[in-house]
């Protein structure tokens, strides 16, 4: 794989069926598709934790969240049974409080958000830095936008820029980098939360690809920043279930890696190392558990550990 090479054009759209139990009646009619995993996810996150302005996007995308509170008795009936499944919750809140922590870690100058979809990020934190950079594909990005106007009338639209951009196309990678230069701004973390295992391992390589090439033009001692790099090695079978329900909604395979080393391995074949960020200090902390009822701590942590923070960087000049 090339840097910069456009693999796909449009994400695929399957004609399966779905049948997304427990999230929103509307996208039981709709045909899977990337895309359509970012409300539910927004959903989730308005019901299952206390992260601001998680319930007021929800509210602002149109989500009447009364109509879903079933989600959070679904989810004390699974925690009450003792189940891994019944603290998965914990994976959607400690990846976002991870990611929180890794950049107040890392403290970049500007951030560039892929696949921001329907996450507070942005509006929560964009004032922080002096150019945050938020981006989706096109038809979520028209509706991210309005969104923030309504939450955030106030916004700089210089410094907070929303704007479309495809991950597996480098040109739009490019285009974005050119903002960040025309501020004089190299110290740089791109960031995704929920993007990278929608993506089949080659499309994987030539995103891969596509942020060292980013980083390379852009950002030398900058990073990229994400909680995607998930492995399912311990799979039970009612993860297996879960990770089905994924795919019927994305329309698309979920593809993992195994180890850690296996990461390491990904990203060396792209002139790329990881850091991986602990956040095992986050077990007790997580309002996801309490509202779920998750209280084997244990299963808290396989959950936290699977969303840990990677801080990729090239590895050389
Ligand atoms: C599960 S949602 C996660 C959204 C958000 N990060 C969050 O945590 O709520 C996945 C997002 O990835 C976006 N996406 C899928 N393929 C993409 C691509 N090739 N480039 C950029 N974004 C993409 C989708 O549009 C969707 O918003």
């Amino acid at each position: 794989m090339t840097p910069n090479q456009d693999l796909q054009k449009d994400m695929p759209v399957t004609d399966t069926a779905i049948a997304l139990d427990g999230l929103a009646p509307f996208l039981k009619e709709s045909k899977p598709a990337i895309q359509n995993t970012s409300l539910p996810t927004a959903i989730n996150r308005a019901l299952m934790t206390d992260i601001s302005f998680a319930r007021e996007i929800a509210e602002a995308a149109g989500v009447n969240l009364a109509e879903h509170a079933g989600i959070v008795n679904e989810a004390r009936t699974d925690a009450a049974r003792g189940t891994l499944f019944g603290a998965s919750y914990c994976m959607l809140d400690g990846r976002y409080r991870s990611m929180d922590e890794a950049l107040a870690k890392l403290a970049p100058e500007g951030v560039l958000e892929l696949a921001a979809g329907h996450s507070p990020r942005g509006i929560a934190t964009a004032g922080t830095y002096s150019l945050y950079v938020e981006t989706d594909l096109a038809d979520l990005v028209a509706q991210k936008r309005e969104i923030v106007e309504a939450l955030k009338p106030d916004r700089d639209p210089s410094q907070h820029i929303i704007r479309p951009l495809n991950a597996l196309h480098g040109s739009d990678l490019i285009a974005a980098g050119a903002l960040f230069e025309e501020k004089n701004i190299s110290n740089i973390a791109l960031t995704h939360e929920g993007l990278f295992f929608y993506l089949t391992r080659d499309e994987q390589k030539v995103m891969r690809d596509n942020v060292a090439a980013f980083l390379k033009q852009f950002s030398p001692n900058g990073a990229w920043v994400s909680p995607d790099f998930v492995y399912d090695a311990r799979l039970d079978e009612e993860t297996t279930v879960m990770r089905a329900t994924y795919e019927r909604s994305a329309g698309r395979p979920w593809t993992t890696f195994s180890t850690d080393d296996e990461i390491r391995e990904f990203m060396r074949d792209g002139g790329l190392k990881v850091e991986f960020l602990g956040n095992d200090h986050l077990v007790g902390m997580l309002e996801s558990a309490r509202r779920s009822g998750a209280t084997n701590p244990d299963h808290v942590l396989r959950w936290l550990r699977e969303c840990r923070v990677a801080v990729v960087r090239l590895v050389g000049p």
